[in-house]
């Protein structure tokens, strides 16, 4: 980090959530948490952190880790079946996490058109991690989670896999997330998040202590993510839980948009901060954190939490 200013703020927490996990599998947790020295935050008298869930696992980075292992566990060795599109990160985790610890995954991949053409790098390192790939046309995969077309494709792949959804966002991957929220508590008073599913957002604001609040910053176009996040929690928890809200102005124009002033300024904090940036989620959560800070949307004193949950 710049100027010698990172430290770990977290280190001492002492719990090992690695315990039980194959070795293949063990992460670095708690994940750790950053000082930087960032004058768009300091001329605010802002403090902001970085947590480092990108150092949690070489293979399954940031979010993954946290949403895949109690899916993992429960699966106990069965094939594992999940879904996503050509870039999906949760699809190349899952394939890793198979190749590790040696149980068959199964993609199904949005996009038949795509079956005929040679994979993209993502999908590529799927395949070479031995996931077998199964494209569908993008009508039936919406309709992925209705029983009759679930049931339809797990006649068809393996009557026996272990399901997780999209972006592996089911309640045990939300439950899992609290920890993200405990391992902050009484270190940040804004947590802030980038959102696909909502999922990481449901379990970490449920995990934060009293007085803090989680802010998630939705990468896709569309508004509909508030009610899923309650439906999330609703079936994790049995109610909606946490202080958290939604910042929508920052997709971008919608997933995996990537203009050339948010790459600008992605490339910017990568020179600022010797953090590289991914791009479809990370670069959106850090530009609103910068713009909100200039809109002065965070009190002084206020320390805020960025949650690095990928790495370029
Ligand atoms: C790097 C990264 N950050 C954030 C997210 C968002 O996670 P969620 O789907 O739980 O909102 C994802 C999801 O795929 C991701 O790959």
């Amino acid at each position: 980090m710049n100027g010698g200013a990172a430290r770990d703020a977290s280190r001492d927490h002492g719990r090992d959530n690695g315990a039980m996990t194959p070795e293949a599998l063990v992460p670095r947790l708690p994940s750790p948490l950053e000082d930087v020295a960032d004058e768009r935050f300091a001329r605010h008298g802002v403090r902001l952190l970085l947590k480092r869930d990108d150092l949690i696992h070489p293979d399954l980075v940031g979010n993954k880790w946290r949403k895949l292992a109690p899916n993992l566990r429960a699966a106990a060795g069965r094939p594992v079946l999940t879904f996503g599109g050509a870039y999906s990160n949760h699809l190349r985790a899952t394939a890793a996490a198979g190749r590790l610890l040696g149980f068959p995954t199964i993609g199904v991949v949005r996009g038949d058109e795509l079956a005929g053409r040679p994979l993209n790098p993502s999908l590529a390192r799927c395949a070479a991690d031995g996931m077998r790939l199964h494209f569908v046309d993008r009508a039936t995969y919406r309709r992925a989670s209705a029983p009759e077309v679930l049931a339809a494709l797990l006649d068809l792949l393996d009557p026996e896999a272990y399901v997780v959804p999209e972006g592996g966002s089911n309640s045990l991957a939300v439950r899992g997330c609290t920890e993200l929220g405990a391992e902050l508590r009484g270190h940040a008073d804004v947590v802030a998040v980038a959102c696909g599913t909502g999922g990481t957002l449901a379990g970490l604001a449920a995990g934060l202590g009293s007085g803090q609040r989680a802010l998630g910053v939705p990468v896709l176009k569309g508004g509909f993510l508030g009610e899923e996040i309650r439906g999330l929690q609703r079936a994790a928890f049995g109610e909606v839980r946490g202080a958290w809200t939604l910042e929508e102005r920052f997709h971008f124009g919608g997933y995996a948009r990537l203009p050339a002033e948010l790459d600008a300024f992605a490339r910017d904090f990568e020179e600022r901060h010797g953090l590289g940036v991914e791009r479809l989620y990370v670069a959106k959560l850090l530009y609103a954190l910068v713009a909100l800070a200039d809109e002065g949307a965070f009190p002084a004193g206020t320390r805020v939490a960025a949650v690095i949950t990928g790495r370029p």
